[in-house]
């Protein structure tokens, strides 16, 4: 049996470039794994068993599901049975369901001591999810294709975060079907205020292209924009497509100051740190 930590990610600052003819949209993001995370447990066993700490979660339509079939298929191997426990909430662009999918195939590929490469897990996972080849790696990540093209870079400071996720959620097929294209967004300069550490220049460039068509499809996000805002943060950001939003700090003291001072009625108010892992290995009893 192994347990796994997998976390969520936030997504600093999120582009769409265009529609590729499979439906899918090409992105320009940077994305940042965080220590908001679901347990996940998985230990070998004949088919495929599922069972999350959630109500209203069907046995065989979820990502973890999905990722221990595909991964049985190519491998030959007997079944898995997985338990998820939940903290990160679901439709709030966090990443959660790609996450639980990466501990399940990292996870798999310890088990049954396959030796996937690290290639074959994302090709794998891309299948499953756009999220899931960053959730196989993490850390801080300029992420272009549709979420699969990685390119790794280190953070001139370490960030914190205040997540705050409103009751509604958003489906992430409907954010993107509302989509109209904005101006770009200057993902470079992005990505060079985070590597210099410039958080002023930062707050200046980093959006989310995904921004209004969410909010069209869920109003509540505004609500937790304006909590974010009224407990001091320079600028409320959405993550993924929403509908969590976050706000950036400099000190860990700063960002749990700041989510004690949300006030309002969301389904979850946090403080957070980076991780620097997608999916990190807690406990190994193979
Ligand atoms: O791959 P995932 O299950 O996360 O995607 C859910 C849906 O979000 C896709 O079916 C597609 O409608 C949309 N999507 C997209 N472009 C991406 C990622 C997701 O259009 N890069």
């Amino acid at each position: 049996m192994i347990t796994l930590r997998a976390n969520a990610k936030i997504n600093l600052s999120l582009d769409v470039l265009g529609k590729r003819k499979d439906g899918y949209h090409e992105l320009d993001m940077v994305m940042q794994s965080v220590s908001l995370f679901d347990t996940v447990t998985v230990a070998q066993a004949h088919g495929i068993r599922v069972s999350m700490d959630v109500p209203g979660v069907d046995e065989q339509r979820n990502t973890a599901y999905t990722a221990a079939k595909a991964f049985c298929e190519i491998t030959g191997c007997d079944g898995a049975s997985i338990a998820v426990q939940k903290r990160i909430p679901s439709e709030a662009g966090l990443g959660g369901s790609s996450a639980d999918a990466a501990a399940v195939l990292i996870g798999l590929n310890h088990l049954y001591q396959t030796n996937l490469s690290d290639e074959t897990l994302s090709a794998i996972g891309v299948k499953i999810g756009a999220d899931v080849p960053f959730a196989l790696t993490g850390g801080t990540v300029r992420a272009g294709g549709i979420g699969e093209k990685l390119r790794p870079f280190t953070l001139g400071k370490p960030l914190h975060f205040v997540i705050v996720k409103p009751h509604a959620g958003v489906s992430t097929p409907q954010a993107f079907a509302a989509f109209k294209k904005a101006s770009p967004i200057r993902m470079d300069s992005v990505q060079y205020a985070l590597t210099a550490g410039d958080l002023s220049l930062y707050h200046k460039y980093a959006d989310n292209a995904l921004g209004m068509a969410a909010l069209s499809l869920s109003p509540d996000i505004m609500r937790a924009a304006d909590a974010l805002k009224k407990a001091g943060a320079r600028k409320a950001m959405m993550s993924g497509s929403g509908s969590a939003m976050f706000a950036v700090f400099a000190s860990a003291r700063q960002a749990s100051e700041a989510a004690a001072r949300v006030s309002g009625d969301f389904e979850h108010v946090g403080a957070y740190a980076c991780a620097e892992t997608g999916v990190q290995i807690m406990e190994d009893e193979a």
